[in-house]
Order: C-alpha cells, then structure tokens, then sequence
C-alpha cells in the first residue's frame, strides 16, 4: 500500500514508519516539525536503508492538505500530527481545538476529495477520564478531564460521524494506553522539548544527568506501593499494531475502536526500579503532592485488539527500559545530538 503518515516525525509515527516499510508498504511522511525534528529524516533513512518522502505541511493549512491528498494516490492516512500536551492544553485550549480538531476537519476534508478512504487514527486512553474499574474495556464510559482529551474525544466523534454517513469510508481508532521505549538501533527515539511532561523520559533524563531527581506525584495512591500505576507500551508493538490495523481494515471493510495496552499495570516505584536494573544507573527520586488531574491505577483490557487485529502486546518492562535507555544514552541531549 502507498501510505502518508501524518505526523510522522514524531514519537509514535516515526517507530511506525519503519514497522510499515519492513511490510514493504511505500512511505509519505507529512509533518510540520512543530513537535519534532527533521534529522528524524535521516535516522529513518539509516534504517530503513532507503530515502523516506517527506512533506512540510501544515494540517491546518487547508491548501496543502487538500493538495498532499489530491495527486498522492494514496490508499490510506495514519494521523498521528496533534499537539498532546494536557497541562499546555489547559493554559491554550483555543490551540489544541485548533490544531488537533480543525486539523483533523481539514484532513478528513482532503481525503474525501482526494478518494482516500481509509484512515488509522492515534486517540488515547485519555478519554476514559477516570474510570469507574479496571482493566478499562472500549465501552466504558467516555469522559474527558481536560482539553487535550476534549480533542481526543470529539475526533473520535467526527470520524464515528463521517464512517457513519459514508460507508465506503474505514477507520481503525487506536487509543494507546503509555507509549515507552524505543527502536533498539538507538537512531529513534523519545525527544520532548523542554521539562518532559511523562514519566518514562524524565527517568531517562535523570539517568543520563541532565536532571537531578526524578519528582514522584504522590505516594498515597490506593495502589499497590502508594504510587499511580498505568501501562507501559513498548512503542515497537504500537508500531506493528498500526501495520495489523492496516491490513484488518483492508481484510474486514469494517472500522474498529480498540484499546492499545498490555493488560498490565506498572506503578511508578515498579517502573523506576525496571529502569535502573535496565541501565546500571541510579535514578533518585523524591515523593511530592500528588499531580492535579492524576488518577490512582489505569490499565487496558487489550483482548478486543486481539480479537480484532491478532494484535497482542509482546515486549515487556525490561524491554521497554533497556531500548528507553539505549536510545537515551546513545543521544543524551535527542536529536541535538545528531550531526
Ligand atoms: P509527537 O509530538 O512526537 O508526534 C506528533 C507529530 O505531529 C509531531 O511530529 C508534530 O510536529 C506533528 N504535528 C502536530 N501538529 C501538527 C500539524 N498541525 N500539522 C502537521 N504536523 C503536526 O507525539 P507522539 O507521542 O508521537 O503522539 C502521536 C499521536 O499519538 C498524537 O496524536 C498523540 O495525541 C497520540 N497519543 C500519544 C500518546 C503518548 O503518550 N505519546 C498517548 C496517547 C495518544
Ligand atoms: C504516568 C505516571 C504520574 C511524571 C499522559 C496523558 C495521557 C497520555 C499519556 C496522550 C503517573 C507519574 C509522571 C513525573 C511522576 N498522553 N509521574 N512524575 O498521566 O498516565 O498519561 O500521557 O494521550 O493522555 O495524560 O502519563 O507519563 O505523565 O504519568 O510521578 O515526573 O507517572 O503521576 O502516575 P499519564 P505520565
């Protein structure tokens, strides 16, 4: 399949990229660098042993979307490009809105007149809010707690929408519990600007020194040491979980909504002490107040992904750690590091 990748520079999309040129699919990537850098480009290009295309485009730039779209011949989207930052997103909603929804509008504009008319979708875990029990099933309850989810939320809603009003029109929504780790070249990995909001890279960043102590958000949680716990995903098994979602939209002609996490729940102390038997290092840590808008215990019931897509997570904690902190150690200050 010809495929663009929306955001996909990032995080997420760029451990996607290679899982889908390994399947031997051929690669768009669009990006506006806002969260990311382009020497992704040529890490990807270094393993993947080939050029990787790559658009500057602004998905709120309704011009070029609709241009991208129009002459690719594309047979599918995956849309990871949204801002995902919920502390920024409760000081700038106005931003988020912006970007992620009219974003969105905009792509899901494109691909109608473009005729592309399968699309695979990053939501999150963000919009079950709080849930009422664990593991968290796709039919609990949706509820959001900040504006971030609010995205989330509402472009789950206006994909729903459009597959409804248009059945030739497939999406695979796939809302990743906490994605972790990285590729084990070392080349790609986690670079957050700034004071990492998540627990994984600010681990990584006390481990390699750029941070003195690592600030644990309460210790007082009805867990089962005190602190929150929540599923790590190893980023490799969300990357080959796109490739599967691909090839069951292509299979089935059906949409799907399913839930991306092991089943397993971590808690803070668990992940902290994974990490420094992964690296060798000591990671120091102090516990704090709890962090407004956290909840005690999240984690994912991941059986309708393997129903579905024949999906199941592979790669465990230790996993996770040991590729977290290769990548880490390997370019301690991100892609600034790479020449
Ligand atoms: P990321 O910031 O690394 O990647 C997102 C990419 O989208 C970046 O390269 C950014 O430059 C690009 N982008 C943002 N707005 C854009 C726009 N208007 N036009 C073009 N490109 C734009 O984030 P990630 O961690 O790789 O996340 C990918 C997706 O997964 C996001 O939609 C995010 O909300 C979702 N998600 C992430 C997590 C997580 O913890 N990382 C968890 C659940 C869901
Ligand atoms: C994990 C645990 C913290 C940092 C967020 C978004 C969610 C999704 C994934 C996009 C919690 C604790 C953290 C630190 C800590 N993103 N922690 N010290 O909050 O589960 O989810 O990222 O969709 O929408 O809300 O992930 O990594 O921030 O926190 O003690 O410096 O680590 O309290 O228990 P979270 P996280």
């Amino acid at each position: 399949m010809r495929i663009l990748v929306f955001g996909g520079t990032g995080y997420i999309g760029s451990h996607t990229c290679v899982e889908l040129a390994a399947r031997g699919h051929e690669l768009v990537v669009a990006d506006n660098l806002s969260n990311s850098s382009p020497r992704v480009l040529d890490r990807l290009q270094a393993i993947i042993g080939a050029p990787v295309a790559f658009h500057n485009v602004d998905l709120r730039d309704r011009d070029a979307t609709r241009a991208l779209l129009a002459g690719g011949g594309f047979d599918a989207v995956l849309h990871f490009a949204a801002l995902k930052a919920v502390g920024e997103s409760c000081e700038r909603p106005l931003d988020y809105f912006d970007n992620n929804i009219t974003g969105t509008l905009n792509l899901l504009q494109a691909m109608r007149e473009g005729g592309v008319s399968r699309l695979v979708f990053s939501s999150s875990a963000t919009v079950y809010g709080d849930p009422d029990r664990v593991p968290v099933t796709e039919d609990a309850p949706l509820r959001v707690t900040n504006p971030y989810g609010r995205t989330k939320l509402v472009m789950e809603q206006l994909i729903a929408d459009l597959c409804a009003a248009d059945p030739g029109f497939r999406a695979g929504v796939l809302r990743y519990f906490n994605p972790v780790g990285a590729h084990g070249s070392g080349l790609i990995g986690e670079d957050p600007g700034g004071v990492p909001n998540n627990l994984m890279p600010y681990i990584c960043q006390v481990a390699v020194g750029r941070r003195p102590a690592l600030s644990i958000y309460g210790g007082d949680w009805p867990t089962v040491d005190g602190t929150g716990v929540r599923d790590y995903i190893h980023v490799l098994d969300l990357a080959r979980a796109h490739a599967d979602a691909l090839d069951t939209l292509e299979r089935t002609g059906a949409g799907f909504t399913v839930n991306l996490g092991t089943g397993t729940g971590v808690s803070v102390l668990q992940l902290v002490q994974a990490f420094e038997r992964a690296s060798g290092r000591p990671v120091p840590y102090e516990i704090v107040g709890r962090r407004a808008g956290d909840v005690a215990e999240v984690y994912a019931d991941p059986s309708l992904a393997e129903a579905l897509l024949g999906w199941r997570a592979e790669l465990d904690v230790d996993a996770m750690c040991r590729d977290a902190w290769r990548w880490q150690s390997m370019n301690p200050s991100g892609y600034a590091d790479a020449g």
